[in-house]
C-alpha cells in the first residue's frame, strides 16, 4: 500500500481499526501497544487472515515507535477504563500522562501525520495531543461525532423501519452526556426526522443517543463499546486517506467558532488530506446553543483539571 495507519493501543477498538483498514485495503497498519506480545500477536493473526480476506495491506504489530515512522493518519486508542475506587480525577490523569507519551512518540517519528484521537475522556485528551505535538490544529481531532451521530441514524432507521442508507444525523459538542443531538438537521431520504415522527418519539431516540456507550457498557460489563468505534475512526482516516472531504462531525479546535475558543469540541468539519479542512458553521437556535454552551462549559471543567496537571 502507499500509505501507512499507526494504531496505538491494541485493545479492542485499535485492534478492530487495524481490521476494518486492512480489509478496505485502506493503507498498511502497525498496530502499537505496551503489552509484551499483544500487538505483534494481533499483527500475525490479521496478517495470517489476509490470504481468506483478499487483501494485500501489510499489518505490523510492535512495541516499537520506529516502526511507525513516516505514518499517514495517526489513531490513538491507548489508555486505561475507569477501574473500582478510581475517581474521574485519577482516570484523566492517567489517560493523559498515557496521551502525552505517545502522541510525543508518534509526532516524533510522523510529523507529517493527521491524529485522530479515540481516547477518552475524548475532548480533553484532544488537547493533550495537540499540546505535546505541537501540530497545527488542521492535524489533530478526535473521534466522538461520528460514533454518536451512526448510533443516532441507527436508532432513527430502527424506529421508522428504513434503509441505515436514507438516515442522516446530526450531533454537536463534546462526547458525554452534555452531546447535542439536533433533530432538525437529521434527515431520512432529505426529510427532516421532525416531519416523520412524533416530539416524544424523537426525544426517546435522543436520549437513547445521549446514553449510547453507557447502554453497551451495561450490556458487556467488562469494557466498552469498540466494533462502531472502530468504524468511526476509520471512516475518517478514510476521508484522508482518499482526501474525500466527507463533510464528518469531529472535535476540532474551536478559536471563535459558534462562539467557542480554545476548545476541541464536535462540530461538523470537512476532511481531507489536509485533515480538517473547513469547519461548518450553520445558524443555532436559541435552545441548541444553549445545549452546545452547556456542552462546552463541561468539556472546559476537565480541560481545566488538564491544567493542574503535571504530566
Ligand atoms: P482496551 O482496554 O481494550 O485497549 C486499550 C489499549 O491501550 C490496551 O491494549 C492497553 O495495553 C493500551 N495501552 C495502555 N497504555 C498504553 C501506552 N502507554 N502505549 C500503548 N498502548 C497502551 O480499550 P478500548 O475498548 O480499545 O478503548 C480504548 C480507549 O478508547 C478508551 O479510553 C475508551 O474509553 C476510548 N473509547 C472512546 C470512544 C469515543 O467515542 N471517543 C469510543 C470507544 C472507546
Ligand atoms: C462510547 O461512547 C465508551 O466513549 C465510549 O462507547
Amino acid at each position: 500500500m502507499d500509505k501507512k495507519v499507526t494504531v496505538i493501543g491494541a485493545g479492542n477498538v485499535g485492534a478492530t481499526a487495524a481490521q476494518r483498514i486492512a480489509e478496505k485495503q485502506l493503507a498498511d497498519v502497525v498496530l502499537v501497544d505496551v503489552v509484551e506480545g499483544l500487538p505483534q500477536g494481533k499483527g500475525l493473526d490479521l496478517t495470517e487472515a489476509a490470504p481468506i480476506e483478499k487483501h494485500d495491506a501489510r499489518v505490523l504489530g510492535t512495541d516499537s515507535y520506529e516502526d511507525t515512522a513516516g505514518s499517514d493518519v495517526v489513531i490513538i486508542t491507548a489508555g486505561i477504563p475507569r477501574k473500582p475506587g478510581m475517581s474521574r480525577d485519577d482516570l484523566l490523569k492517567t489517560n493523559a500522562g498515557i496521551m502525552a507519551k505517545v502522541a510525543a512518540e508518534a509526532a516524533r517519528y510522523s510529523p507529517d501525520a493527521c491524529i485522530i484521537v479515540v481516547s477518552n475522556p475524548l475532548d480533553a485528551m484532544c488537547h493533550v495531543a495537540y499540546q505535546v505535538t505541537g501540530f497545527p490544529k488542521n492535524r489533530v481531532m478526535g473521534m466522538a461525532g461520528v460514533l454518536d451521530s451512526a448510533r443516532f441514524r441507527a436508532f432513527i432507521a430502527m424506529e421508522l423501519d428504513v434503509s441505515v442508507e436514507n438516515v442522516h444525523a446530526f450531533v454537536l459538542g463534546g462526547h458525554g452526556d452534555t452531546m447535542v443531538p439536533l433533530p432538525r438537521f437529521s434527515t431520512v431520504a432529505g426529510i427532516p426526522i421532525t416531519k416523520l415522527l412524533p416530539a416524544d418519539r424523537i426525544e426517546a431516540l435522543v436520549d437513547r443517543t445521549r446514553n449510547g456507550g453507557a447502554e453497551i457498557v451495561s450490556l458487556l460489563k467488562t469494557g466498552s463499546a469498540f466494533y462502531a468505534p472502530a468504524s468511526a475512526a476509520v471512516e475518517m482516516a478514510e476521508s484522508i486517506i482518499r482526501d474525500k472531504k466527507k463533510i464528518l462531525p469531529c472535535a476540532a479546535l474551536l478559536e471563535g467558532e459558534y462562539g467557542i475558543r480554545d476548545l476541541f469540541i464536535g462540530v461538523p468539519v470537512k476532511l481531507g488530506s489536509g485533515g480538517i479542512e473547513q469547519i461548518l458553521e450553520i445558524d443555532l437556535e436559541d435552545a441548541e446553543a444553549a445545549a452546545l454552551q452547556k456542552s462546552a462549559d463541561a468539556v472546559r471543567g476537565l480541560v481545566d483539571a488538564l491544567a493542574a496537571l503535571d504530566l
